[in-house]
């Protein structure tokens, strides 16, 4: 059987093996698909031995999705775009191919969610590598302007350089008040239970306030902008989802209706 396989460091959290064997299930799949726990100094050589064992393909998680990109001997250009890789795959001709599904499957998840990207002004928070891999498909899916705004600014302006004019870099404090369609926090503030500090007048009535992270619970984030008068607050698990079926459409070449699965997610954190 087909062995594919999730990379990351811690790696027992990870929902990927539940996931993949879910869209593998529903689209008639054989293979089979573990959990790496990957020594944070040598994701390449886990990589190797899994390859001698059989493995055709991966995902790859945090904090090793840079490596990943390194390894790859060819990229794809939303991974170049992204500087990371979190899917991996042997071509036909043997070459290891690096992929980013990560911003097709934000994208995804927000068409899903009825969100209008055409022509819309998006607040995008953070200037980390889960925002950086976001922007470009978000330009692509028709978004007219993207504020990136961070804690620390000369990070967001480090990224906005890599684009056109259609994305601006600020701090917290200089955040332009536009009337955002759409308000995406890709901070890792949430994981330690706190926010991005920015002005309630950027959530309030905004359409759509979301957030990366996902849990038992809303993030602090989505808490805060529902308070401060957001019409919809999601989180990131049906981005998690749609990266993966993304990820499975690479490896497999057919793509698995995530609507099942995140219902038994969703359960599961329950
Ligand atoms: P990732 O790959 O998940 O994006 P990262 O590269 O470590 O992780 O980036 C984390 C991002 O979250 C950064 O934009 C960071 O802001 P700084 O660049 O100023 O450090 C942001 N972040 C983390 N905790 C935050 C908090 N409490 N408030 C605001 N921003 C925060």
């Amino acid at each position: 059987m087909d062995r594919y396989a999730v990379f990351g460091n811690p790696i027992g959290q990870s929902k990927s093996p539940f996931i993949h064997l879910q869209f593998a299930q529903q689209c008639a799949q054989q293979l089979t698909y573990e959990a790496i726990l990957a020594p944070l100094d040598s994701f390449a050589d886990s990589w190797q031995r899994f390859v001698a064992a059989g493995g055709k393909g991966a995902n790859v998680t945090a904090p090793l999705k840079e490596q990943a990109f390194q390894l790859a001997a060819c990229l794809s250009e939303r991974a170049k775009q992204a500087g990371a890789v979190n899917t991996l795959y042997i071509d036909e001709a043997g070459q290891l191919c690096g992929d980013n599904t990560d911003g097709c499957g934000l994208v995804a998840d927000l068409q899903r969610l009825g969100c209008k990207l055409a022509d819309a002004k998006v607040l995008l928070l953070g200037a980390g590598g889960a925002s950086r891999g976001v922007i470009g498909p978000l330009l692509s899916a028709g978004v007219a302007q993207i504020v990136l705004a961070n804690r620390t600014p000369a990070k967001a302006a480090t990224i906005a350089s890599c684009f056109d004019n259609r994305v601006q870099a600020v701090g917290f404090a200089q955040i332009p008040a536009l009337r955002y369609d759409l308000v995406i926090n890709a901070t890792s503030s949430g994981l330690t239970g706190e926010r991005p500090n920015i002005a309630a007048e950027h959530v309030h009535q905004c359409a759509l306030v979301y957030d990366m992270l996902y849990g038992k619970t809303p993030t602090a984030f989505l808490q805060w902008a529902k308070q401060q008068g957001a019409q919809r607050c999601e989180d990131g698990l049906g981005m998690l989802l749609s990266q993966a079926a993304e990820a499975f459409f690479i490896w497999r070449g057919v793509r698995p209706d995530i609507t099942p699965v995140l219902s038994l997610v969703q359960e599961q954190l329950a």
